[in-house]
């Protein structure tokens, strides 16, 4: 997979300009959803200065990531006159990134494109390292492809507009990277508040620091064979939680689910493969003080535990986590059963109290 240009910005100036300008494209197109249309757009469309463009509207949120939104996004394309040699830029959060690139790589067999992350989440995550997709028959990036952006411009001007709900829900893969990468990293994130964004260049840089941990792993692992999976810590007992809220009243954002599922398997790393209990005490109360508690019983435990089965990273019906043995000290390939599973669960709603 070809490596992406990643830029890190606090403020836009004429970056976008120049990026644009440097390409070789015949129509420019900017696909937004109705969120960033009204709150993201504005910023660029001051950045890209008298630089013409078609641009092109979504629905916001996850529901609307489908085969639906994606078609109308390839009329647009087509009824806009794009060709092989026009250019997309993705505004937005995640949902926005990941259709658009499924739509770009797609579209004529592949269309040039360009990310312009607006949550922290995309910023640090969906936005870089090339994997695009959508939603389909109700299973999550059931259908997608492997496609990096040209470039991928991050700037933390555009979180001035996003709520702490989603900030402390990109913070919680921030802190993942913390834990798959060094002590001093993970320290450092530890100190703030997940939806302060007061100090812009001391975000930034953090930011920055992230998404290089991020580049990193893929760079050695672009189609996920191994190390790639360094990024599903958390992600197990995550998306079992994710699932168990989603017919609920209050459905759990995707980084609060890992927050609470990085208990649980820190609590596994420390069973399974020598975690230190220090840092699982630390990390672990960081997570109950940000981002709230993920109420259930005992009752719910076979429901989780049959959620964690069916996940789709399994293979031969063994439930497959990634452990540390110390922080940066990745675990591949791990397996618990369910008693180990359940204690991790006690673990997690002991600490709760
Ligand atoms: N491709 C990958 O590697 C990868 C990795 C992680 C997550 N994802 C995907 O990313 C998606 C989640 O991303 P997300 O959390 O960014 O969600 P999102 O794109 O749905 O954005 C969350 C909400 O914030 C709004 N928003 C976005 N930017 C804003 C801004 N600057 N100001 C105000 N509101 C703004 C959006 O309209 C939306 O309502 C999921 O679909 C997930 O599958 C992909
Ligand atoms: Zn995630």
């Amino acid at each position: 997979m070809e490596k992406q240009d990643i830029r890190i910005c606090c403020s836009l100036g004429d970056e976008p300009a120049r990026i644009v300008r440097s390409k070789d494209y015949d129509r420019l197109f900017i696909l937004t959803d109705e969120n960033t249309e009204l709150h993201s757009l504005p910023l660029l469309k001051e950045a890209l200065q008298d630089i013409p463009f078609t641009p092109v509207s979504i629905p916001a949120g996850d529901l609307h990531k489908n085969i639906d939104t994606l078609s109308s996004v390839w009329t647009a394309l087509s009824q806009g006159g794009a060709s092989r040699k026009s250019l997309l830029l993705n505004l937005g959060g995640g949902m926005v990134t990941d259709l658009g690139g499924f739509a770009a790589a797609t579209f004529k067999r592949g269309i040039r494109y360009a990310n312009l992350p607006t949550t922290l989440l995309s910023m640090v995550d969906a936005a870089v390292g090339g994997k695009t997709g959508i939603n389909f028959c109700g299973l999550k990036n059931e259908v997608g492809a492997f496609c990096p952006a040209d470039t991928v411009l991050i700037c933390t001007q555009f979180l001035h507009t996003l709520d702490r709900r989603n900030l402390a829900s990109g913070y919680a893969e921030m802190l993942k990277h913390g834990l798959i990468s060094t002590r001093a990293h993970w320290a450092e994130l530890l100190k703030r508040q997940p939806g302060d964004t007061s100090d812009a260049g001391q975000l930034t840089r953090l930011i920055e620091e992230s998404v290089r941990i991020k580049e990193r792993i893929v760079s050695q692992d672009p189609y996920e064979k191994g190390l790639r999976k360094a990024l599903n810590l958390g992600h197990t007992v995550g998306h079992a939680f994710e699932s168990f809220t989603f017919h609920t009243d209050h459905p759990a954002l995707h980084g609060y689910a890992v927050a609470w599922g990085l208990v649980c398997e820190l609590y596994l790393s420390a069973r399974l493969t020598g975690f230190p209990t220090e840092a699982l005490h630390q990390t672990t109360r960081f997570i109950h003080e940000h981002w709230g508690h993920l109420t259930f019983s005992c009752d719910d435990y076979p429901a989780l535990y049959s959620l964690m089965l069916h996940d789709k990273k399994n293979t031969g019906g063994t439930i497959n986590f990634t452990l540390l043995r110390d922080i940066g000290d990745i675990a591949l390939n791990q397996t618990a059963g369910r008693d180990l599973i359940y204690e991790a669960l006690d673990y997690y709603r002991e600490t709760c109290e």
